[in-house]
């Protein structure tokens, strides 16, 4: 298959929580800077070209649930998808029906700097996509009314060059591409903190429609110790027959 290779990059709590109030605890801090150090720091480990993010995880970060400023009956947007432009680095946002409400073509997270990727399926709207476009926000469309995997992931290496991909959560997204087969890597900074909280998410998520509790095993790469009881682990994903019990 043509695609990048991907690793999913996540940090959570001692309990796999990647939200919640753990993390405003002085505890967490040095799992926080070794998270975005491995993968966005001055001397990464993955040297990734995009970072891939469910609708949620965008609206909770960047857009805040705004609505987009469609213009109604925008003439006809050509049809296929749209390349605005190349960039060193990609925010390729999971938003099948075309909700968010961007406000720029770029996104600054930290001391990174990204040209935004909207991934659409034919559900998404022509005024959204003439929205989109008048921004200079690029997008691909993959799929009908579900999102075709394979197609996205090809889109994304041939018209951006990206090889390496980062999966980037939420728990909805990051198990939707580990059950669909498209995630070789999870890479988990675990924070010595926990808050009990039952309603946040966790590392992996099913969703109706998307995904299902089918179990997948994982094969340990490598467990290092770091400063302030951060645990930085690393697993190959288990595919095929080494998913099956022994
Ligand atoms: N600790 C960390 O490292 C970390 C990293 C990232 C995010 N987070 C947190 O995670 C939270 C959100 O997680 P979440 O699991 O609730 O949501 P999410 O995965 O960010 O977003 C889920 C939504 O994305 C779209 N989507 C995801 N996978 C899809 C697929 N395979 N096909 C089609 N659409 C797909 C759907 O959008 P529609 O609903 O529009 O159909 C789905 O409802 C946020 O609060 C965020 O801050 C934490």
């Amino acid at each position: 298959m043509n695609r990048p290779y991907i690793f999913c990059h996540m940090l959570t709590s001692l309990d796999g929580k990647i939200m919640g109030n753990y993390m405003d605890l002085p505890a967490c801090e040095p799992a926080g800077d070794l998270f975005y150090d491995i993968a966005f720091g001055e001397d990464p480990f993955y040297r990734h070209q995009g970072w891939l993010s469910g609708r949620v995880t965008t609206d909770d970060n960047f857009t805040h649930y705004r609505a987009p400023a469609l213009t109604p009956g925008a003439p006809t947007v050509p049809e296929g998808d749209f390349v605005a432009q190349q960039a060193p680095m990609y925010y390729v946002s999971v938003d099948p029906k075309g909700k968010l409400g961007w406000e720029s073509a770029t996104l600054t997270y930290e001391t990174t700097t990204a040209h935004v990727i909207e991934v659409l399926t034919e559900e998404a709207s022509n005024d959204y996509k003439a929205f989109l476009r008048k921004l200079g926000i690029s997008y691909i469309l993959a799929g009908k009314d579900r999102l075709d995997y394979a197609l996205a992931l090809e889109k994304l290496k041939t018209r951006f060059g990206i090889q390496v991909l980062m999966l980037g959560g939420g728990g909805v997204l990051n198990w939707s591409f580990l059950q669909a087969g498209m995630c070789d890597e999870v890479s988990l900074v675990v924070a010595p903190a926990a808050d009990g909280n039952p309603n946040t998410q966790s590392l992996f998520l099913a969703k109706e429609g998307l995904s299902t509790d089918a179990p997948l095993s994982f094969t340990l790469l490598g467990a290092e110790t770091s400063e302030g009881s951060t645990l930085w682990l690393r697993y190959r994903v288990n595919y095929g027959p080494a998913t099956q019990a022994p």
